[in-house]
């Protein structure tokens, strides 16, 4: 029996981690579970649980629980935890991962901010602790079970891509997408800001920079390609040029089951199974990198390392939400990204409060940007 709890308990990842460990009561007990501001449907899962520690993220909210920042951390950190299922959105999951980490935790990580802002520190943090980083995120769980038992290295990884909602659209028409449009991704369902980012790329840049961190390679060896049946999620090319895949019809349930049991698995009655047939043709193109430019701005500032990938992260939160908010249009999120990188200096990512107070730097260069759009 190991203890898991879940930060985010109430989002998308967060709800079908509940579902899986709901199949595997035998297994895994939760013992944490968190939530920002969603009382009532934390409530509803502290009742049906019955863990030890139950917060609510956002200071004042009361429900009789602990509330403020610092419960991610008290529930990550909590003796009977031996996992921690950071399934937050966005920096507000750094410093749980760090926490955990230190703790010597198994992390199960979709919170891929983290490891963008803060891929060295979050590093060393699990040498220090003897915690460790598990993905989620379905392409780099793919990665991770094609190379799991193999002894040679990889060369190359080839990270797949639905290509959101606009993937055939006109250049001009995507500048203009509504709220609604963006928000109906075509291959899977998930939180309302890693849609959006799915919708402009900024994603797939997340996971490249993700990807370089995890398994240690140089961006060189990183590419990404658009599929756009989400059946293939990664490829990974070794030493002698054989290619192996992953593949599974478009669903997080497996990448979480995998995260908690990896290098082992356990048989899961609620999986969809597999039929070639029923994926139909798979296909295969490069992403539009001139219309989807959040892309390389990304890449970009993965390549230039320290703290110019917490800037790009920064920045796209703030434009997103303004987006969301309906405060610019779409196409100017990259317009928003790509003015506050060019401003940074990118500085050594030696500390959390360097990290930090590059975050900080970012949000308010990226909401001068949002109010001179409007
Ligand atoms: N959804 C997917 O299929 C998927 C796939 C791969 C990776 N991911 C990654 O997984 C993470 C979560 O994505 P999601 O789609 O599950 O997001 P989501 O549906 O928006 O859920 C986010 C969770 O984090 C909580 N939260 C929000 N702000 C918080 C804060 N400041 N402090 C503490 N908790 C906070 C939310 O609480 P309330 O709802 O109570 O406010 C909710 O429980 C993201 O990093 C995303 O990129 C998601």
């Amino acid at each position: 029996m190991r203890g898991v709890a879940i930060l985010g308990s109430t989002g998308s990842i967060g709800r079908t981690a509940l579902d899986v460990l709901r199949r595997q009561r035998d297994h895994f007990r939760v013992v944490a579970l968190t939530a920002g501001r969603n009382r009532d449907a934390l409530a509803a899962q502290a009742a049906e649980w019955r863990p030890g520690f139950v917060g609510l993220a956002q200071p004042g909210l009361n429900g009789g629980w602990p509330t403020g920042p610092d419960v991610l951390v008290e529930a990550a950190t909590r003796p009977d935890a031996d996992i921690v299922v950071n399934a937050v959105v966005g920096a507000a999951g750094l410093e749980a991962t760090l926490a955990a980490l230190h703790a010597g935790k198994r992390v199960a990580l979709a919170n891929k901010e983290t490891l963008v802002m803060a891929g060295d520190l979050v590093r060393q943090a699990a040498c220090a602790g003897g915690g460790e980083i598990v993905p989620v995120d379905s392409e780099h769980s793919a990665v991770l079970q094609c190379v799991t038992g193999r002894d040679s290295g990889m060369d190359r990884l080839i990270l797949t891509c639905s290509g959101g909602p606009f993937r055939e659209w006109p250049a001009a028409r995507v500048l203009q997408a509504t709220v609604e449009e963006a928000l109906r991704h075509p291959t899977w369902s998930m939180g309302q800001k890693i849609t959006v980012d799915s919708a402009t790329l900024a994603n797939k840049a997340l996971e490249l920079i993700e990807a370089h961190h995890l398994f240690r390679l140089p961006y060189d060896a990183l590419e990404v390609v658009i599929h756009p049946q989400s059946i293939v999620h990664a490829f990974v090319e070794f030493c002698d040029g054989s290619v192996i895949a992953q593949l599974g019809f478009p669903s997080m349930e497996l990448p979480i089951l995998y995260a908690l049991t990896h290098p082992g698995r356990l048989p899961d009655a609620g999986v969809r199974r597999f039929d070639p047939v029923a994926a139909g043709p798979l296909t295969f193109e490069p992403p539009r990198s001139d219309v989807f430019r959040a892309l390389g701005a990304g890449i970009a500032a993965g390549r230039a390392g320290g703290t110019a990938p917490a800037v790009f992260n920064a920045a796209n939160e703030v434009a997103v939400a303004a987006f969301l908010d309906r405060a610019i249009p779409f196409g100017r999120i990259s317009d928003v990204i790509d003015a506050v990188l060019a401003a940074h200096a990118p500085a050594p990512a030696t500390s959390l409060e360097v990290v930090q107070e590059a975050d900080r730097w970012a949000r308010v260069r990226a909401r001068e940007h949002v109010r001179s759009s409007w």
